[in-house]
């Protein structure tokens, strides 16, 4: 075909920017925008947009621009609420059969938490519902983990990060443990609460013009890192709780559903937890490097369902 230079048309509208484009020397850029701009275009067609809804929508990224700054992100609110952070983390994190599955990291992880040693509290602040949590990292065959990272945070007892509330010290609900040769964590915590991400934003908008509320069911995030394996950011989730089938950002995966129990006689003597504390523990997996190549995409995910 021609170059389009001029004459831009309903017809040539698409062909004509990937042309302009053609000159882009990053190929990867010049890639990612060969397959943008048609499909950005099949929606303007698609849905016939009119200028109004055009400038609607220009409006509401200006506003989720403006109000993201070092300690609110909406934009990655906008994109957790669409389901698309958790689409690049399932294509960028596939998984072999038999491992713990990964989900989104969110925006409330903090670098260099307290490096700490396996029993302590990771709760400064004195509030909330005594928690232990303890489990094993192992192998995808169940081998035990030596030297394992864990990277752990949590809200408080009312559904805040530390980074949100002006009450609570710093680090508060975070820390780094190790494991030893037999891959045991064991930390001492408080229950953590669903929460609703921010919602006094455009993205809060969004979700109630389309009747989605904006909680998220209570978990504990993890990092697990060791050498020879894949990192797994992952949470663990609480059974029962009544946001699992609706968490505002999709992150929800049953393997990473565990029950809340009270801690058994011989927890609470051999740790020092008190009367009615509450106990979580769960195995990861965590998958060799060596097998990241076995895991493939489903054949579903080779379609990506999109009309251009
Ligand atoms: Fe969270």
């Amino acid at each position: 075909m021609a170059a389009i230079t001029r004459n831009f048309t309903e017809e040539t509208a698409t062909e004509a920017v990937l042309q302009r484009n053609e000159g882009c020397s990053d190929a990867r850029l010049r890639e990612i925008m060969a397959v943008l701009v048609p499909h950005l275009h099949a929606v303007v067609r698609e849905l016939r947009l009119t200028p109004e809804e055009w400038l609607a929508a220009i409006s509401f990224l200006t506003r989720t621009g403006q109000l993201s700054s070092d300690r609110r992100q909406e934009f990655i609110l906008l994109s957790d609420t669409l389901g698309v952070s958790m689409l690049v983390d399932a294509i960028n994190n596939r998984k072999i059969d038999d491992v713990t599955p990964s989900t989104v990291l969110g925006p409330f992880y903090v670098r260099g938490a307290p490096a700490m040693q396996m029993g302590d509290t990771i709760a400064l602040h004195g509030r909330g519902e005594p928690l232990f949590v303890s489990g094993r990292l192992c192998d995808e065959a169940g081998q035990p983990i030596a030297g394992a990272e864990l990277d752990v945070w949590q809200t408080s007892e009312d559904g805040f990060y530390d980074t949100q509330d002006e009450t609570q010290p710093d680090m508060n609900l975070r820390g780094v443990f190790h494991t030893g040769a037999d891959g045991r964590f064991w930390f001492r915590s408080i229950v953590p609460a669903s929460y609703p991400i921010p919602s006094d934003g455009p993205v809060g908008d969004m979700l109630s013009a389309l009747r989605r509320h904006p909680m998220r069911p209570a978990h504990i995030h993890f990092i697990l890192r060791a050498p020879g394996y894949d990192t797994l950011t992952t949470h663990i989730f609480i059974d029962g709780d009544p946001y699992l089938d609706s968490d505002a950002v999709f992150g929800v995966k049953d393997s990473l559903i565990v029950p809340l129990v009270d801690a058994t006689p011989e927890e609470r003597a051999g740790h020092g937890l008190p009367e009615g504390c509450k106990a979580l523990s769960i195995d990861f997996r965590l998958q060799p490097e060596a097998m990241t190549h076995l895991a493939g995409a489903p054949e579903a995910a080779q379609d990506s369902g999109a009309r251009p």
